[in-house]
């Protein structure tokens, strides 16, 4: 269903996944069986969701083997540094029941505390003994990922950032690019916030789709990796029906239009300051 993107690792990564932030652990489980069902094959959780140990059950229980689903996780705040962020992994890997995780994401880089780069050194670490297949970060800057370069001459796979039509960051998709590192949308309907917009009703009129639909189309025929959040069975089917129709060169500009700079998340240079 989903095209799989290859990353700087040489491993390959489903373009489209589910996000299952704010949902409790049955939840959990219950979206991620409904998903796999639906031909998704990416889950994003983190530890910060407390929802691990649902996802884990509802990838044993969707019955596919281990290693046709793409499980990613992410090292939360309190757990930077070189040993805690070891630690981290381990504790996430025993709420999912799993002896892998196929990406594992530093989750917010967290300026003022100053160890995202110590913390990046354990996710390397991790790498090597197999523990996590590809590493990446979140809410990362350019010049964040070149200070990991830098110092440890690794980058990472991916940079999952808040991006949607509200929010298009130009800049940093391009340093992203330049460097290799692909990038995932996190709410990328903005939070079900974008789909009321007037131009977006209209292109869905248009391509007789859903507005969620356009908004996800849009992102994957950029390049974008995307992980819409569901909890709704219809929505979780219907946002896994973007391969099927494209977007003309006039609905793309159209959509660029609707930049306006406007998060719904925080902002990643102060937030946990
Ligand atoms: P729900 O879970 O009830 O479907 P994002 O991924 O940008 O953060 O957006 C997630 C929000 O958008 C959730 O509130 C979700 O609600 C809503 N949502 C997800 N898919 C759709 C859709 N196809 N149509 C309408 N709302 C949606």
């Amino acid at each position: 269903a989903s095209p799989m993107i290859e990353m700087n690792d040489g491993h390959r990564i489903p373009q489209l996944g589910l996000g299952v932030w704010q949902d409790d652990d049955a939840q959990a489980a219950a979206c991620v069986r409904c998903a796999l069902q639906e031909g998704y094959r990416l889950i994003d959780t983190a530890s910060a969701y407390g929802n691990e140990a649902g996802v884990g059950q509802g990838v044993r229980e969707s019955g596919l083997p281990r290693s046709d689903v793409f499980v990613t996780t992410k090292i939360w705040n309190d757990a930077q540094g070189y040993q805690e962020a070891q630690d981290a992994l381990h504790a996430s890997l025993e709420r999912l029941g799993l002896d892998y995780v196929d990406l594992l994401l530093i989750h917010w880089p967290i300026p003022s505390l100053d160890k995202y780069v110590e913390t990046w050194r354990a996710l390397i670490h991790l790498r090597e003994q197999g523990l996590a297949r590809s590493i990446g970060v979140s809410n990362f800057r350019g010049d964040e990922l070149q200070r990991l370069f830098l110092e440890t001459h690794q980058l990472p796979a991916v940079n999952q950032i808040e991006l949607h039509p509200w929010l298009q960051q130009g800049e940093l998709r391009t340093a992203n690019g330049v460097l290799g590192v692909r990038t995932q949308a996190w709410s990328p309907l903005g939070q079900g916030k974008a789909l009321t917009d007037p131009d977006i009703g209209r292109l869905a009129a248009k391509h007789g789709r859903e507005p969620a639909q356009i908004i996800l189309r849009w992102h994957v025929q950029q390049g974008v990796l995307v992980i819409p959040k569901s909890s709704n069975p219809d929505r979780i089917r219907s946002n896994a029906r973007i391969f099927d129709f494209a977007l003309d060169d006039e609905d793309m500009s159209a959509l660029a239009q609707l930049d306006r700079g406007e998060r719904v998340g925080p902002d990643p240079d102060t937030f946990g300051a």
